[in-house]
């Protein structure tokens, strides 16, 4: 049987890394073989354009080349990890998937839906999350929770103009596709945030059995 896909998406300082270290010790908890990865990255192919795409120096990046290293990180991890732990009927959680290319190259650059739909069907091959979650906050909470953390990545340091759009794009997506999407309020608790998602995937943890 084919396994489970799972996708975690948000903005900035929404939590997600809490969120899918405890989604993850809830999973392989429940005895679920997981395989989990990130975008853009997962892959040597894909971890080195990530080093590209984040790297604050690479000031001259169009829009478009952004948008197709996203894709080509996107690719190769379907192909080298997604598709074949799937197969292997293994269950896959992957910290953003293609609806980070619509919100963020799509709302936040400006890039044609239809661009990114048309990369999507051929870059993907049908590969598709069974559930994604997105952790929406308000973005100035975010960039409150955000701050101190460091030096800001290339993409991180855009405006707040930047990432209402990436929000607005996220939650668009969310409202089209209300069955694959669960939108979680992540202004709440570490714990209550993440009773939610383990309410998501419980559904799916049933199908499983
Ligand atoms: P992360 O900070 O969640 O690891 O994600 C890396 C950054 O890459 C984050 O700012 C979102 C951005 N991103 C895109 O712009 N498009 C994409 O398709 C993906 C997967 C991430």
């Amino acid at each position: 049987m084919r396994g489970v896909f799972i996708s975690l998406e948000g903005g900035e300082g929404a939590g997600k890394s809490t969120l899918l270290a405890g989604l993850r010790d809830h999973l392989v908890g429940q005895g679920i073989d997981l395989v989990q990865t990130r975008e853009p990255g997962g892959t040597p192919l894909g971890e080195a354009l990530r080093a590209i795409l984040l790297d604050p120096t690479m000031r001259g990046m169009s829009a478009e080349s952004e948008l197709l290293m996203m894709f080509a990180s996107r690719a190769q991890l379907v192909r080298e990890c997604i598709a074949p732990a799937l197969a292997a009927g293994r269950w896959v959680l992957c910290d953003r998937f293609a609806d980070a290319s619509y919100a963020y190259q799509g709302g936040g650059r400006g890039q044609p839906m239809e661009r990114i739909a048309a990369l999507e069907a051929w870059a993907c091959a049908g590969i598709a999350p069974d559930l994604t979650l997105l952790l929406d906050l308000p973005v100035a909470d975010g960039r409150a929770r955000a701050a101190g953390r460091g030096a800001a990545d290339r993409i991180e340091g855009e405006a707040d103009a930047f990432f209402e759009r990436v929000r607005k794009a996220y939650r668009a997506r969310a409202m089209a596709e209300p069955v694959r999407f669960r939108v979680l309020d992540a202004s709440g608790t570490p714990e209550q945030v993440l009773a939610e998602a383990i309410a998501a995937v419980t559904p799916l943890l049933e199908r499983d059995r």
